[in-house]
C-alpha cells in the first residue's frame, strides 16, 4: 500500500482504496480457505500483530474482559489471536461482505464463538446509527491497515479520512484507546492528523531501517488516547 502532498512517502490513490478491490480479494480468499484451509493475508505480517497484542498484554491497563473492536477486520486473524489469548468481548467490522464471511468461517473452524462480526462501512455518513456494532463504545479499538486503505480512496481520500476520524472518535470509550498500525504514514503524520481528537499514549516499538544516514520504520504502531 502506499498517498498526498502532506506525505513524506509518495502517496497516490490506488485500487486498494476501492471496495471492488477488497470484495474481489476476499472472494478469492474464501475460495482458497474452502479449498486449502488457507486463511489469507495477515497485513504487515504476523509480527506486527503480535507486537500489538504483546503490548496490550504488558500494559497493565487492559483485562481480557474489556471490549475490543477491530475496524476493517478482514479475515479476523487479529481477533482470533485475541480469543486464543483469553479475550472474551470481541467485535470485528468490515465493509466487505466477503471479509466477514471469511472471518466467520475461520472462527467456526477454530471453534471460537466469542467474536461478533458485522458488515459495516466505517465512512458511511450515518454509520454510527445504522450498524448496531457501531452504536456503542469500546475500551480497545484497533485499526491495522484500514486507515491506510481509506487514505487511498481515489479522489476523496482527505474527506474520507475526516469521516473516519469522526467514526473512530465516537467508538472509543472515554477511558479507552485507539491502536493504529500503518505502513503508509509516519508517526508524525499520524499524530498530525489524529491530534484534533486523540493524543499519543505510547508508540509500540517496530523494527527500524537506516538509509542514507536517516532512520525510519516500515510499519508504525501507535496507541492513542481520546483527548478529554
Ligand atoms: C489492509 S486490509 C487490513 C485487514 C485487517 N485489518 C488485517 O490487518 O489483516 C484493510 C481492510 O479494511 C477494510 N476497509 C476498507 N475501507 C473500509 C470501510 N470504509 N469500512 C470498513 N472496512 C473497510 C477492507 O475491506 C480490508 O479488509
Amino acid at each position: 500500500m502506499s498517498a498526498s502532498s502532506e506525505s513524506k512517502r509518495d502517496f497516490v490513490s490506488s485500487e486498494l482504496g476501492t471496495k471492488d478491490y477488497w470484495d474481489e480479494t476476499y472472494d478469492r480468499e474464501i475460495k482458497s480457505f474452502n479449498d486449502f484451509g488457507d486463511v489469507g493475508e495477515i497485513w504487515f505480517g504476523e509480527d506486527s500483530q503480535e507486537r500489538v497484542l504483546d503490548w496490550l498484554e504488558d500494559c497493565d491497563l487492559v483485562t481480557t474482559d474489556d471490549s475490543v473492536l477491530d475496524l476493517g477486520c478482514g479475515n479476523g486473524m487479529m481477533l482470533i489471536e485475541m480469543a486464543r489469548r483469553g479475550y472474551t468481548s470481541l467485535t470485528g467490522v468490515d465493509y466487505s461482505q466477503g471479509a466477514i464471511e471469511l472471518a466467520k468461517a475461520i472462527a467456526e473452524k477454530e471453534e471460537i464463538t466469542c467474536i461478533n462480526y458485522q458488515v459495516a462501512d466505517l465512512i458511511a455518513a450515518d454509520c454510527t446509527q445504522k450498524y448496531t456494532c457501531l452504536t456503542r463504545q469500546y475500551k480497545i479499538v484497533i485499526d491495522k491497515g484500514t486507515y491506510d486503505a481509506i487514505s487511498l480512496i481515489p479522489d476523496s481520500e482527505v474527506e474520507a479520512r475526516q469521516v473516519y476520524l469522526k467514526t473512530v472518535k465516537h467508538l472509543v470509550a472515554e477511558n479507552g484507546m485507539f491502536v493504529i498500525t500503518s505502513c503508509n504514514w509516519t508517526k508524525e503524520q499520524l499524530l498530525h492528523f489524529w491530534k484534533t481528537d486523540f493524543e499519543l499514549f505510547e508508540k509500540i516499538p517496530t523494527p527500524s531501517f537506516q538509509f542514507g544516514g536517516q532512520s525510519g520504520n516500515t510499519v508504525t504502531s501507535l496507541v492513542l488516547k481520546p483527548k478529554p
